[in-house]
């Protein structure tokens, strides 16, 4: 949560430190702030509301320095409004901050502070942090880098940060705990860009340092990064690596939104997660980090997944996955509830953590939890180098490209891709699927990003449905077996940027309970394709019907039966029944989307989410 940039060096800040706020503002966006030096005068600008609206404040104001920090909020402590927003100010005016992360023992930290006459003009534990480097400054009479080492070993909680001095604007100092911080090193150090992530700066340098957990790092024009451990300050020899992303990545390309770009990258995105993985001429798949833990993975007692939100959903279809294609048992938690339920782990478990941003604070203390318990943990993530990614014994990136809107898509067919890859090479290596079966489904994967592409044709049918529910204010979303996870992430989708209240069910639990809501004024999204179930859910499709419920079935290509009871039918292609969810997710991702865009909702930024969630 929370966007930081930040730039040092001949050009001038305010455009990069603003566009670079708006590339990240998908980590957050109740509020925004922006301050610049010249090293003679200094212009802090904060604002409630987006970038756009920090833009205006700005606007008729001067923008001169070549120094800058911003920051976009997604509020932990204190409401979204001015006096919150970043970057915050000590009481001498000297130093400035901007931080992601949340310092949990802020409260007593402030009540030291105040006791020695600091005064505060947020609620933010961020003020906090920058009046403790102040006062520890102080005390010590060190330099800046020593005050911040200094301070942050009192600190306790998760934080990036980078900070100046007004009165030796050539330097910023950076540190991470728990929250990704990027420096990117401008040729001959004469600049150096703070972000987050990579995006704020990738056309001025492809060379970064991402810093590791209690690290530091002390960048001054002209000289070589130096890092650091906050905890006992010893130097760290910087990891300078070269960045794969390009600009388009991070642009919308002509797409109306980064979620219909992103629904629409899922053809090409699905061929790069299997891309040399995935042999279809030799009949083969190959992991690198599979096959050299391949012992722990075959001898695995049971499976432990553990995610949060549309990763856990990617995480379910996984336990159908691996418990029909490879027999073994599987559990898949919630990261949030694992953390803190004392679980029981064991020597021979093994855990795969599923993550897009690889920062979600739940997964990463699940993941600490496992590891501390001796388990073996394999991480699916699509942010290269992320925490999570770096906190894993091992793990398979899905290769998906940056996901930029908030609600996941394209992550979510990406992991499902992944885990298959693992299951069929599981199953056909633990003799549960024969030689002939495996090479069946090999080439069948091989087929998915053409029917997947085909699945997307379906995008006006699909808004012509949007147009007629859009006001709904409930929706039920019905799946069996594989596509009961489906079901689970069309609700999500729906909920998250339509704000529509909706409920995701296995289709023969709705008897249970559910079918008492069905009336004629709700709809219900029936997942029926051939394969799996079918003669089951066409049954709860005729109960729905029988109670004057309007039906969106999404069916296989061709089907007969569905189409003559529901309302609307949306055609996937046919496809073995372990890769269904990879089609029936996408028309509805599209209903989702159309419904949002019809409802004037801000699809890329839901209110009230981020996409990065690294509190608890
Ligand atoms: C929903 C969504 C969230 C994330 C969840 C986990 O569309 O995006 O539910 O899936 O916050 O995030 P990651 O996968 O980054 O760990």
């Amino acid at each position: 949560m929370c966007g930081i940039v930040g730039y040092l060096g001949f050009r001038k800040a305010y455009p990069i430190v603003i566009n670079g706020l708006q590339r990240l503002e998908y980590r957050g966006y109740d509020s925004a702030g922006v301050i610049l030096t010249d090293g003679n005068q200094v212009n802090l600008y904060k604002t409630k509301g987006k970038v756009s609206d920090l833009k205006e404040v700005v606007s008729e104001n001067s923008i001169e320095g070549n120094l800058g920090l911003g920051h976009t909020r997604w509020a932990t402590h204190g409401i979204p409004n001015d006096e919150n927003s970043h970057p915050h100010v000590s009481n001498s005016g000297k130093l400035v901050i901007v931080h992601n992360g949340i310092i949990e023992n802020y409260n007593t930290l402030k009540k030291e502070l105040i006791a020695r006459d600091y005064t505060f003009k947020s609620d933010t534990d961020t003020e906090v942090l920058i009046n403790l480097i102040e006062e520890v400054q102080k005390r010590n009479n060190c330099n800046l880098e020593k005050a911040v080492q200094l301070a942050l070993t009192n600190a306790v909680g998760a934080y990036a940060i980078a900070v100046f001095d007004v009165s030796k604007p050539e330097e910023i100092i950076v540190a991470r705990l728990g929250s990704p911080i990027a420096i990117g090193i401008g040729a001959n150090n004469e600049e150096f860009f703070v972000a987050s992530d990579a995006s704020p700066f990738i056309e001025y340098t492809k060379d970064a340092v991402y810093l590791d957990d209690e690290e530091l790092a002390i960048i001054k024009i002209g000289e070589d990064i130096r890092v650091r451990k906050i905890q006992d300050n010893s130097e760290v020899e910087p990891n300078i690596q070269e960045l794969k992303l390009n600009l388009e990545q991070i642009e919308k390309g002509g797409y109306d939104h980064f979620m219909l770009k992103e629904i629409h990258e899922q053809p090409n995105a699905i061929l790069d997660t299997y891309r040399g993985r995935l042999l279809a001429n030799q009949g083969i798949i190959k992991m690198g980090s599979v096959d050299n833990n391949i012992a722990k993975f075959l001898n695995a007692n049971r499976i432990i997944i553990v995610a949060c939100g549309t990763s856990w959903h990617a995480g379910l279809v996984a336990e159908y996955l691996f418990e029909d294609l490879a027999r073994i048992p599987v559990e898949v938690e919630y990261a949030s509830e694992f953390r803190y339920r004392n679980p029981v782990i064991n020597k021979g478990d093994v855990v795969i953590a599923i993550s897009q941003s690889g920062e979600t604070a739940d997964t990463l203390a699940a993941i600490k939890l496992a590891k501390s318990q001796g388990a073996f943990v394999f991480g699916v993530c699509n942010v290269v180098g992320s925490s999570i990614a770096r906190e894993t014994d091992t793990g398979a990136y899905t290769h998906a490209g940056p996901e930029i809107g908030v609600a996941s898509t394209k992550a979510f067919t990406t992991q499902i891709t992944v885990l298959a890859l693992i299951a069929l090479k599981l199953g056909n290596l633990k003799g549960e699927l024969s030689n002939s079966q495996y090479h069946a489904y090999i080439q069948e994967m091989s087929l998915i990003p053409s029917k997947v592409e085909e699945t997307l044709k379906i995008n006006d049918i699909v808004e012509n449905i949007a147009a007629i529910y859009k006001d709904a204010p409930n929706c039920l979303y019905l799946g069996r077996g594989y596509n009961f996870p489906v079901a689970l992430e069309g609700a999500l989708k729906l909920k998250e940027i339509s704000y529509i209240h909706a409920e995701g069910y296995p289709a023969a639990e709705m008897k249970h309970g559910p079918i008492a809501l069905i009336d004629e004024s709700m709809p219900v999204v029936v997942i029926a394709t051939k394969k799996g179930h079918y003669d089951k859910v066409v049954s709860n499709i005729q109960e729905i019907k029988s109670r004057k419920g309007k039906i969106i079935a999404v069916v296989t290509k061709g089907d007969t039966i569905v189409k003559d009871i529901a309302d609307h039918t949306i055609e996937v292609p046919e496809t073995v029944e372990a890769f269904t969810p990879l089609l029936t997710t996408i028309p509805l991702q599209l209903l989702s989307y159309h419904i949002a865009v019809m409802r004037n909702c801000n699809v890329d930024q839901p209110r009230n989410l981020a996409k990065s969630v690294t509190v608890e």
